[in-house]
């Protein structure tokens, strides 16, 4: 590896559970105390706005109070020395506040808002929405996260920055949600894939290397082996 060499991350709940983050799917998760369908879709918003408006305001609020861990920390310090690229499904913002510097946000980001009418009406959320604030459009502001049943907008995106990879670095996702979960499929075949969780549900493989780790430790492990300076 050398620096023109790129590597991609794909990052799921997993990588932010050691800042203090629930995952979704994990015992204690979010899918497993509240439902799906209430929380995270356009019908659920369109029956109980301010319930759904409160989840993601306290999420919000929750993640403000934590801190990027070193697992997010080494990604961003590979930028030192190579081309890197972020692509999460998470909706939190430690990927940008450990350093780095080319994040694809694939399922939205809960520091945004918009406009639940016009995708394209997208503003910073600075206070908790309340039902009755307004987009321009005069629409009911929503958090900027994309619900189950929509269009995961920027899926072209991300499988482009996919098929330019060296390197492939999978950190603590489930792969169960798709288009997301499909991204593997256009890693180049001359690619090698690391997955590093501590559950991993795979086999590893010539070109899959599986670290059975939490993030940290992985992102330790994966450094000194085979990234070192
Ligand atoms: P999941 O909750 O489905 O999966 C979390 C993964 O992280 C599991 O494979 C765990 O084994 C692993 N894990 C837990 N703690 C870990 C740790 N400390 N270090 C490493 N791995 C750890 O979360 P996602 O795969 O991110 O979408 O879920 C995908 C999407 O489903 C989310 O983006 C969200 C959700 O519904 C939307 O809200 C649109």
């Amino acid at each position: 590896m050398n620096q023109k060499h790129h590597i991609v991350f794909f990052t799921g709940a997993g990588i932010s559970q050691e800042s203090g983050i629930e995952t979704f799917r994990d015992t204690n998760g979010l899918w497993h105390n509240n439902k799906i369908e209430d929380i995270a879709s356009k019908e659920g918003f369109e029956k109980k706005p301010q319930k759904v408006l409160d989840f993601y305001n306290e999420r919000r609020i929750k993640v403000e109070k934590v801190q990027p861990n070193l697992a997010h920390e080494l990604i961003a310090s590979l930028e030192d020395r190579y081309k890197v690229s972020v692509i999460t499904q998470n909706v939190d913002d430690l990927h940008e506040r450990a350093g780095s510097s080319n994040v694809l946000h694939l399922h939205g980001e809960l520091n945004k808002c918009r406009s639940s009418k016009d995708a394209s009406f997208i503003y910073p959320c600075t206070k908790p929405i309340q039902v009755g604030d307004l987009a321009e459009d005069a629409s009911q502001l929503r958090p900027h996260i994309v619900w189950f049943g929509e269009e995961v907008t920027e899926i072209e995106k991300a499988i482009e920055i996919t098929q330019t990879a060296d390197l492939f670095i999978i950190i603590g996702t489930s792969m169960v949600v798709q288009p997301a979960g499909s991204l593997l499929l256009s890693v180049p075949v001359d690619a090698q894939t690391v997955y590093i969780d501590t559950n991993p549900d795979v086999e590893e493989g010539i070109n899959l290397l599986v670290l059975k780790e939490k993030a940290t430790d992985g992102m330790k492990q994966l450094v000194e082996d085979y990234l070192p300076y």
